[in-house]
C-alpha cells in the first residue's frame, strides 16, 4: 500500500539517514545563507547525502499500515472562553503541529484556544495527555483526505465556538515520500495531492465560514522549499533537488498556487505559504538541523506578527522572509 508510506514508516523500517557533517560544514563554508541552508538539508537526496539505509523486514512494514480508525475523543467538551484567539491545526498528533498546540496551549493564563485535529484521536495519546492538562486545548478527528471527517470537524468546531470565528488555520497535515522522477509512481502523486492540495482545500473550504467570523483571519499553508519552482533553477538547488522527489514536490507547489488562489479571492484574509525549515521530526529525521521546539516558538511570532501587506499571497519562509515561488 503506497498510499501512507510517509517518512514515519521510512522510520520505522529502520532507514536511517546519516549526514556527512562534512558536507554541511563545506556548504556553509561556502558561504550559504542559515535560512537557505536549512532548507536545502530539509530534503537532501539520497545520492548526495550518501546515506546509509538499513532496511528491517517487510513484516515491520506491513505492522505499520494498519487502516486509521476515526474516534471523536473522550475529551472533548464545551470549554471555551470566548476571548481567546481561536487556532485550528491539522495534523497535531505529533511533529509540528503537535508542537504547535502544545507551545499554544502552554501560554501562561491559557491565552489561545486550540481545536488540535488529528485523523486517529484514540491513538494521538500525547495529544489526548496533553489536553487533559490544558483545558483550552480540543482534540478533534480530521482526516483531510476525507470529506466526511472534516465536515464533521467543522461542525463540532462550530459548536464549541459558539458563534465566534477562527483567528488561525493552520493546514499542516501531510506526508512525504523520497520517490524519483523515473521510478515514481502515478498513484503517489494522486495521493500525495489529494492530501496536501484537496486536504488543505477541504479544510479551507469547510471552515471558511468560521474564518470569516473572525477578525484575524489569517490561514497559513505549511508548504515546504520543495514546492518552489523558482529553486529549481538555483544552481544551488538545481543539482541537489533537481528530479528528486517529484511527489512530494509537485503537491508543494500545487499547495502554494492553492495559497495564491485564496489570496486572491479574499484580499482581507491574511493568507501565506510558510516553509518551516527542516526540522527533527518523524518526516525531518533525526538529522535534521533545527530543534522543533526553538522553530515552533519562531513560526508562532511570525504567525501572531503577520499582516496582510507583509505576508498575504506570499511565500514565507521560517526567518520570515519572502522566498521564490
Ligand atoms: N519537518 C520538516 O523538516 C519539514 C520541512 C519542510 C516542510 N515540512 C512540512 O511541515 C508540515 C508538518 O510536517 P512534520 O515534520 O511535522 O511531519 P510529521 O512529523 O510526519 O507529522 C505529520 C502530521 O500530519 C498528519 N497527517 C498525515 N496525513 C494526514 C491526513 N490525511 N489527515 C490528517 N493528518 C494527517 C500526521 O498524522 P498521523 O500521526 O495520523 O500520521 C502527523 O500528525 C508538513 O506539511 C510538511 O510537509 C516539514
Amino acid at each position: 500500500m503506497i498510499r501512507g508510506y510517509d517518512t514515519t514508516q521510512h522510520a520505522a523500517r529502520g532507514i536511517i539517514l546519516m549526514t556527512r557533517k562534512s558536507e554541511l560544514a563545506a556548504a556553509r563554508a561556502e558561504g550559504w545563507q542559515k535560512e537557505r541552508l536549512d532548507d536545502w538539508q530539509a530534503h537532501l537526496p539520497r545520492k548526495h547525502l550518501r546515506h546509509r539505509l538499513i532496511q528491517r523486514s517487510n513484516a515491520d512494514v506491513d505492522q505499520m499500515t494498519a487502516p486509521p480508525v476515526y474516534k471523536q475523543s473522550s475529551i472533548l467538551e464545551s470549554r471555551l472562553d470566548i476571548d481567546m484567539p481561536t487556532w485550528l491545526i491539522t495534523g497535531s498528533s505529533r511533529g509540528i503541529g503537535f508542537e504547535l498546540a502544545k507551545q499554544l496551549a502552554a501560554v501562561p493564563n491559557g491565552t489561545h484556544t486550540i481545536f488540535a485535529t488529528c485523523r486517529n484521536p484514540a491513538s494521538a495519546t500525547a495529544l489526548n495527555d496533553l489536553a487533559k492538562e490544558y483545558k483550552h486545548i480540543h482534540v478533534v478527528a480530521l482526516d483531510v483526505d476525507d470529506d466526511e471527517t472534516v465536515q464533521g470537524a467543522a461542525k463540532t468546531v462550530a459548536g464549541l465556538l459558539g458563534g465566534k470565528g477562527i483567528d488561525y488555520l493552520v493546514n499542516n497535515a501531510a506526508w512525504s515520500e523520497a520517490d524519483e522522477l523515473d521510478t515514481a509512481k502515478a498513484d503517489t502523486m494522486t495521493a500525495m495531492y489529494n492530501t496536501h492540495v484537496a486536504g488543505s482545500f477541504r479544510v479551507y473550504r469547510a471552515f471558511l465560514g468560521l474564518v470569516r467570523l473572525s477578525e484575524r483571519k489569517a490561514i497559513i499553508n505549511v508548504s515546504s522549499e520543495l514546492g518552489s519552482l523558482g529553486d529549481i533553477d538555483d544552481p544551488q538547488f538545481a543539482e541537489m533537488f533537481g528530479a528528486h522527489f517529484p511527489s512530494y514536490c509537485c503537491a508543494k507547489a500545487g499547495l502554494n498556487m492553492l495559497t495564491r488562489k485564496i489570496a486572491k479571492g479574499h484580499p482581507d484574509f491574511i493568507v501565506f505559504a510558510f516553509a518551516p525549515g527542516w526540522l527533527k521530526t518523524d518526516m525531518g529525521g533525526p538529522n535534521a538541523t533545527g530543534e522543533v521546539g526553538e522553530a515552533v516558538e519562531r513560526h508562532i511570532k511570525l504567525y501572531e506578527s503577520a499582516t496582510i501587506e507583509q505576508f498575504s499571497g506570499k511565500f514565507i519562509n521560517q526567518w520570515g522572509k519572502e522566498t521564490a515561488w
